[in-house]
């Protein structure tokens, strides 16, 4: 089975600023002829706060034609405790109108040598929303029920940049007591893959007999980042997943500007009104 991850595609029918992006990386997927593309977040420029950012990327996705499943970021549906724009069930809901559901499981090829891969909402993690505790019940269960199928996470924050002992990096990776938990749960079911997105880099490594994949964003490369590993390149993931084996290549897509966030931050992502009263 082919399967192509792209990620932060940051679209909008308002905010054009890196729709030149979408043609090359949508010509790049149908030549790799995919059973299914997974889109791992900040698909849109502002989801969280403009509906028709939404509904414009729900649609580029299904003009694609080939079968997709995506899972929320940050720019999509807010993010976790953070302000101006918590994750909310209100968004969580429109999210769900047009994207389908925020968490999924796809099981692929037979039981004993197939696959589950598993969809989870990174924005939830560490949310405090009601929510969180049953993706949190929903995650035990699908691991349990897994069976001999292979596992493989797409989220759209990574676990961890250097290491899952790190401290709390902020804003680019889970938070470290959830991060504990899940780690845990990545040990004991042995979770073969984890493909993640959000920090607009490109990285593939090894980690105690779990491969990670940090898909490259297809939109901007950010300059001010603190240090961390990967490349700043911008492209998309070809997974071919086979009966106990797979390969995960960070590929590059023809076409591609490279835009840089700092040169048009100011209008893609303007600072909020200080509200007075
Ligand atoms: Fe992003
Ligand atoms: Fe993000």
């Amino acid at each position: 089975m082919r399967i192509i991850q792209i990620s932060d595609t940051h679209l909008s029918p308002g905010k054009p600023h890196f729709a030149d992006n979408w043609a090359p990386l949508a010509a790049w997927i149908a030549a790799q002829r995919p059973d299914l593309v997974i889109h791992t977040g900040d698909v849109t420029v502002d989801g969280a706060a403009v509906e028709a950012d939404l509904s414009y990327c729900a649609g580029l996705l299904n003009e694609l034609g080939i079968r997709w499943l995506a899972v929320p970021g940050n720019h999509d549906i807010g993010d976790a405790r953070r302000a101006p724009q918590p994750v909310t069930a209100e968004r969580l809901a429109l999210w769900r109108r047009y994207f389908g559901p925020d968490r999924w499981i796809e099981d692929v090829g037979g039981a004993t040598s197939g696959w589950r891969l598993i969809g989870l909402d990174a924005m939830l993690i560490d949310s405090g929303e009601p929510e969180e505790a049953g993706q949190a019940q929903w995650l035990e269960r699908a691991m349990a029920e897994a069976g001999e199928r292979r596992i493989a996470w797409f989220l759209h924050r990574p676990l961890f940049l250097q290491g899952p002992q790190e401290g709390d990096t902020g804003y680019w990776s889970v938070k470290p007591q959830p991060r504990g938990w899940l780690m845990a749960m990545l040990r004991h079911y042995r979770v073969v893959l984890v493909a993640s997105g959000h920090l607009h880099k490109a990285r593939n490594f090894d980690f105690e007999g779990t491969r990670y994949v940090w898909s490259p964003a297809s939109s901007f490369l950010v300059g001010t980042q603190p240090e961390m590993p990967g490349d700043k390149r911008l492209g998309a993931v070809l997974y071919e997943l086979g009966n106990g084996a797979f390969t995960a290549e960070i590929a590059e897509v023809p076409g591609l500007n490279q835009y840089w966030i700092e040169d048009v931050k100011p209008e893609v992502y303007p600072r909020p009104a200080k509200t007075s009263g």
